[in-house]
C-alpha cells in the first residue's frame, strides 16, 4: 500500500505536496510524517519554490489525522515520541517561510485539521466536513489545534468545536473564517493553486518578511508589532527585487522577481 508524500513543482514556482494514503483516509502515520518532516525541511530552503499547497490523495478525504490503528498497537512511550513528530512536523509547515495554501479537498479531522491550521490560508469543501474529535477519543488536539484555532475563529466557538469534537461543513467553516474559501470539492484544488499561483508571481524576500512580521507580531503588542514590521521592511530595501519591482512599473510590464 502506498504510504508517501508528492512533489510536485509546477511552472508558476507553485510546490504541490500531496499526503498519498488514500486507502487510509490519508491518515498521518509515522512513515508518513517522516516522510513530510523531510519533504518540508527540503522545501524551506528551496529558492524557486514560491508558495505551497497541501493537498490529499483521492476524492474524499484531505486528512483524517493521527493514524488511530497504528495509535492502538503503541505503549506509552511511543505514543509520546509520536505525539511529538506530529507537533514537530506540523510546527515545520507552520514555519515554510513560503505563503502556504491547504487545499483541503475534502474531511480533515484532528491532525489533519491543525495540519491546515498551520497553513496560512485554507481551502474547505463546501460539502465536506472538518472538527477537531479528539476530546471524543479522550486526548485533546495536541498538534497546535488548542492554539491555533482560537486565534483564527476566537475562543467561544474554539471551544465548543474542542469539547464537542463536533464536524462542521465546509461552508460553515468559511462562515466562521476557519476557510478563508469554500467551494465544490472538485474545484478545491484549482482554486487553492490558483491563490497560490497569484502569490508566486509577488517579491519571495517580501513575502517570507510580510509572512513574518504578521505571524510573530499577532503574538505581540501593537508598538513590539510596528517594530517588527519596521525590520522586516528594512530586509526588503536593498533587494533586486525591489528594484525590479519599480522598474517593471515604470516600463509598464510585469516584474520577474528572482528572489535577490
Ligand atoms: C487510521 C483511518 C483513520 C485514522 C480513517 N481510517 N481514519 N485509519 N487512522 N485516523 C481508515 C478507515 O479505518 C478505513 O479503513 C479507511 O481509512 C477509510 O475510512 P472510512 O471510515 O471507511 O471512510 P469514510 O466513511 O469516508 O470516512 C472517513 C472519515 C472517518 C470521516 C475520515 O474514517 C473517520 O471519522 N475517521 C476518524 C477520524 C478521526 O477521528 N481523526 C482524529 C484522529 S486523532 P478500512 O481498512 O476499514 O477500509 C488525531 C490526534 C492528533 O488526529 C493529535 C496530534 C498530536
Amino acid at each position: 500500500m502506498s504510504e508517501t508524500v508528492g512533489v510536485e513543482m509546477l511552472s508558476s514556482g507553485v510546490c504541490k505536496v500531496t499526503l498519498i494514503r488514500p486507502e487510509a483516509a490519508n491518515a498521518l502515520s509515522v512513515q508518513l510524517l517522516e516522510k513530510l518532516k523531510d519533504t518540508l525541511e527540503a522545501l524551506a530552503f528551496q529558492k524557486e519554490v514560491r508558495a505551497v499547497v497541501f493537498t490529499g490523495a483521492g476524492d474524499k478525504v484531505f486528512c483524517a489525522g493521527a493514524d488511530l490503528k497504528e495509535r492502538r498497537r503503541m505503549e506509552e512511550e511511543e505514543v509520546r515520541r509520536t505525539v511529538a513528530l506530529i507537533g514537530e512536523t506540523i510546527e515545520k509547515v507552520a514555519k515554510l517561510p513560503q505563503p502556504t495554501i491547504a487545499a483541503m479537498n475534502g474531511t480533515a479531522l484532528g491532525g489533519g485539521l491543525e495540519l491546515a491550521l498551520a497553513c496560512d490560508l485554507r481551502v474547505a469543501a463546501e460539502e465536506s466536513v472538518y472538527g477537531l474529535p479528539e476530546t471524543t477519543l479522550a486526548i485533546i488536539p495536541g498538534a497546535g489545534g488548542t492554539q491555533r484555532l482560537p486565534r483564527l475563529i476566537g475562543v467561544g466557538r474554539a471551544k465548543e468545536m474542542i469539547f464537542t469534537g463536533k464536524r462542521i461543513t465546509g461552508a460553515e467553516a468559511y462562515l466562521i473564517g476557519l476557510a478563508q474559501y469554500a467551494c465544490p470539492l472538485a474545484k478545491v484544488e484549482t482554486l487553492a493553486l490558483d491563490l497560490a499561483k497569484q502569490m508566486s508571481a509577488n517579491g519571495p524576500i517580501a513575502l517570507a518578511q510580510a509572512k513574518k512580521a504578521i505571524d510573530n507580531g499577532i503574538e505581540t503588542d501593537l508598538a513590539t508589532g510596528l517594530e517588527l514590521e519596521k525590520l522586516a521592511y528594512e530586509r526588503t530595501i536593498s533587494t533586486k527585487d525591489r528594484l525590479e519591482g519599480l522598474e517593471a512599473f515604470k516600463e509598464k510590464r510585469k516584474p520577474q522577481y528572482i528572489g535577490e
